[in-house]
């Protein structure tokens, strides 16, 4: 074999030392399929004096990321610090020095990902990510190559596992949101900032990837719409349940009629669909392709040695691209699809509103239904002669625009305490 390639790493935290430990552990096979060694040369962390949880030679570690993607011996970098400042300008300098990157960062993908991708298509080095998206389960390679024959009709996934973790406990265990947040943090699920798996960011983050990707058209964050997951209670789970439904936070992206849906919240799902049937912190992706029909990937979507996992693959193939050659880079995505305004989007809905229990009330509500064009699938009610009752309403197909004007109507009637929550039911996902 030739000289071993040399490999800088930004970041030794969960995905760096899972990254670390499975080259260490599968050395020679990962050199056999890569052909060639692979020696990490460079560590750039924050905090020298850090414990880490993987061996490691303390003379490699540097607290200045600069140094590794300027250093001319290092010949691949992989970024897994995380952020946007200052990952981003680090993968931009490191493709501007003809290395090849590999990140799984999904925030500067979704952010920055057009960007990113351009300069290393004009560089002619590669920038792969498949942990970016799904932690161990493969989606990216998948959608770069495998389907690269079939037009995409849809994207629907479970992409955090946190909340799908607190949804399953919610669910299984009726424990209210708050507590079983507090137990996905003690596992390690969460991130720092719980924020950004509770109110949908990471998946957000996560589908504007897939969906650029997948729909070559560049989907920003802010073209995600995005509801979390913080104002699902164990009584909307509960009547959700008897109505023959599970609930996830999905993401979605599918093209409709020329136009793009690309967004994140929470969902009731048929309870035979087999999205229905991803609990804890598993993540799972359907996809829909013109020629392939329906595929579902699923996996482990985060911790160190899936996300590690999928971080090597991405290095043996750079590995061997970049001894053996490979012609044509990822481009990023040229085409336009106009995205379509969550308004315009068409849904049925699971609507919980808290009532006076009287004759009458029904009909008042249902005539505020009918007049916005929302017509009802099945309403049940909770409780008898309390103050006030639950009335859970599943509509027919309706568009958002006129579920949102219903329910501004509905709200205004006197007899009406309040709308207690309104979750999209997604029959056919
Ligand atoms: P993490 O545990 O917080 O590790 C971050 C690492 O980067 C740490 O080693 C930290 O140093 C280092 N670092 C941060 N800022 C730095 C700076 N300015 N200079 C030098 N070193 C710096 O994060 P993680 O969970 O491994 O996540 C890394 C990336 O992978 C993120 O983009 C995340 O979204 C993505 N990801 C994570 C998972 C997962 O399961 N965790 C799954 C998929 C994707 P110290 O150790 O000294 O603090
Ligand atoms: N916090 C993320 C999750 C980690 O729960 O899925 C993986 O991206």
């Amino acid at each position: 074999m030739e000289k071993p390639v040399q490999v800088g790493l930004l970041g030794c935290g969960t995905v760096g030392s899972g990254v670390l430990s499975i080259l260490q552990a599968n050395a020679e096979r990962i050199a056999a399929r890569a052909g060639a060694l692979i020696e990490v040369r460079r560590v750039a962390v924050r905090d020298l004096k850090k414990y880490r949880t993987v061996s490691l030679d303390e003379a490699l570690l540097t607290t200045d990321p600069w140094e590794v993607v300027s250093d001319p011996s290092v010949d691949i970098v992989i970024e897994v610090m995380g952020g946007v400042d200052p990952a981003r300008d680090l993968i931009a300098a490191a493709v501007d020095n003809g290395k090849p990157v590999i990140t799984a960062n999904k925030e500067v993908l979704a952010k920055h990902g057009p960007e990113l991708l351009s300069l290393a298509a004009r560089r002619g080095v590669d920038l792969f990510f498949e942990g970016s998206v799904a932690g161990g389960i493969p989606i990216i390679k998948p959608l770069r190559e495998s389907l690269a024959a079939n037009r995409v009709q849809a994207i629907v996934g479970i992409i955090n596992g946190t909340t799908n973790y607190v949804l399953t406990r919610m669910s299984r265990e009726g424990m209210p949101f708050a507590e079983v947040l507090r137990e996905a943090q003690a596992l390690g699920y969460a991130e720092a900032d719980p924020a950004s798996d509770v109110e949908g960011y990471d998946a957000a983050f996560k589908i504007a990837i897939l969906a650029s990707l997948a729909f070559e058209t560049p989907v920003r964050v802010e073209d995600v719409y995005c509801e979390g997951i913080t104002r699902i209670t164990p009584e909307d789970i509960r009547y959700g349940r008897e109505l023959g439904y599970e609930i996830k936070l999905l993401a979605i992206a599918r093209e409709h009629e020329g136009r793009l849906e690309v967004r994140v919240h929470p969902a009731f799902i048929p309870a035979a669909h087999p999205l229905a049937a991803v609990t804890d912190v598993f993540n799972a992706i359907f996809v829909r392709g013109d020629a392939v029909g329906e595929l579902m990937f699923y996996g482990r979507g985060a911790g160190s040695l899936p996300t590690g996992s999928a971080v090597v693959a991405d290095l043996v193939d750079a590995v061997r691209r970049l001894r053996f050659g490979g012609n044509g880079r990822l481009q990023p995505p040229a085409a336009q699809l106009p995205i379509k305004p969550i308004e315009e989007t068409v849904s049925r809905y699971y609507v919980s509103l808290k009532v006076v229990d009287r004759p009458g009330v029904l009909a008042k509500i249902a005539a505020a239904f009918g007049e916005n064009d929302v017509s009802i699938d099945s309403v049940i009610q909770k409780g008898r002669l309390e103050d006030p009752v639950d009335l859970v309403f599943v509509t027919h197909e309706v568009q958002e625009a006129n579920i949102r004007r219903a329910l501004a109507q509905i709200s205004r009637l006197p007899v009406v305490r309040q709308v207690s929550n309104v979750i999209r039911v997604e029959a056919e996902v």
